[in-house]
């Protein structure tokens, strides 16, 4: 088992002065969710994801040493110009993770990051945001520890993700990652994300995720403030469990390639996890009535065609709409003729399955 020490690096044996590094980072989406945590960003029930491959950030971390060591320094840029309002979450994770990474006040930083998706998409760029960051700043302690091995760097890239923001320990490596502790995974962790390490169906592969832009506003509640509401929750414990159970589900589902199963364990989280923000206290609604429609066109349409296509939601209105890669292009003409006109500005992303952050090649 591993705990938070063996993160904790030994006396370097490498020096660098300054250099720079890019790497994309991608979003992932949640099938079994995680909502509700303990300290230090341990996720509450284990969660499983498929990894994206479209929706991305680009990070690129300018590294100099500077005189003294006191500070942390940086600037943040998005999309090239300064962007002030990012740096506090920055420098909290700084903090956050400067028992890890010991050298951080003795470089000045510049991170560079922009995203292949819309600003105010209502896409969380928080995922792909943290795991670009936390990767690149792996890739500097790889070259002051050259001895440094791949599965070591990849598992502290996810666990120093995690403490940016939860999900984005999902965001690092592999196409399905599970996060947290789950019996029936035995190299699962509540520390780091970790490859679903079992067979998955050919019905899984190139697997499809059309998100439908309902609502790119700013959400009202922050996950934060969602995460925090499942303390004291009527109805926490059972939906903990439920969540361990659901994950037991995906791994037979995963095998067999069962996907009218996939759908039912799919959809249930999706509204599981929204049922929770509706019976919080104080309680919230984060669907619009766009949401419902397009959850009600999907069901009337699997009903009629028997294609496989089902929805999921994370903490937003927004609509991932999932299905398998051979019925692409009558779910992408369904998606076009009755899903488009509840779209806010008839907006939607086509995206798929990815195999997570890559070193950019300049
Ligand atoms: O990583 P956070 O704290 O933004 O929480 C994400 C929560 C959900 O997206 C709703 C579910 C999940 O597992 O990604």
């Amino acid at each position: 088992m591993f705990t938070t020490a063996d993160f904790i690096p030994n006396p370097y044996t490498s020096t660098i002065e300054n250099g720079n590094f890019e790497w994309s980072a991608p979003s992932n989406i949640a099938l079994v969710k995680y909502w509700g945590k303990k300290d230090n960003q341990i996720p509450a029930n284990p969660s499983v994801s498929f990894t994206l491959n479209n929706c991305k950030t680009i990070t690129k971390l300018a590294f100099s040493k500077k005189g003294n060591n006191e500070n942390f320094s940086f600037d943040l840029l998005f999309e090239g110009k300064p962007k002030e309002d990012f740096k506090p979450k920055i420098q909290k994770f700084l903090e956050r993770v400067e028992v890890y990474l010991p050298f951080l006040k003795e470089y000045h930083f510049t991170i560079d990051t922009q995203n292949t998706f819309p600003h105010s998409s209502g896409i969380a760029s928080s995922a792909s945001g943290m795991a670009a960051l936390a990767i690149n700043f792996m890739s500097l302690e790889k070259l002051l520890n050259p001895e440094m091995t791949d599965e070591y760097f990849y598992q502290k890239a996810s666990f120093l993700a995690r403490l940016g923001s939860g999900s984005a320990c999902r965001s690092v490596k592999g196409k399905v990652v599970v996060w947290g502790n789950q019996a029936n995974i035995q190299e699962s962790s509540d520390l780091f994300g970790v490859e679903f390490p079992y067979t998955i169906h050919e019905n899984f592969k190139n697997y499809q995720d059309t998100i439908l832009l309902v609502d790119k506003g700013e959400k009202q509640v922050s996950s934060t403030v969602g995460h925090d509401l499942m303390h004291n929750h009527p109805y926490a414990e059972r939906r903990f469990a439920q969540a361990h159970e659901n994950l037991d589900q995906l791994i037979k589902i995963f095998e067999s390639g069962n996907l009218e199963e996939f759908i039912k364990v799919v959809e249930s989280e999706a509204l599981t996890l929204h049922a929770m923000m509706m019976t919080s206290m104080p309680y919230f609604i984060l669907m619009k009535p766009n949401t419902l429609q397009i959850i009600n066109a999907i069901w009337k349409f699997r009903q009629e065609t028997q294609i496989p296509v089902c929805f999921t939601l994370d903490a937003g209105a927004n609509v991932h709409v999932l299905y398998p890669e051979n019925v692409s292009n009558k779910v992408l003409q369904f998606i076009q003729e009755e899903l488009v006109v509840f779209c806010q500005n008839g907006q939607y992303i086509c995206d798929k399955i990815g195999e997570g952050a890559l070193l950019v090649d300049n």
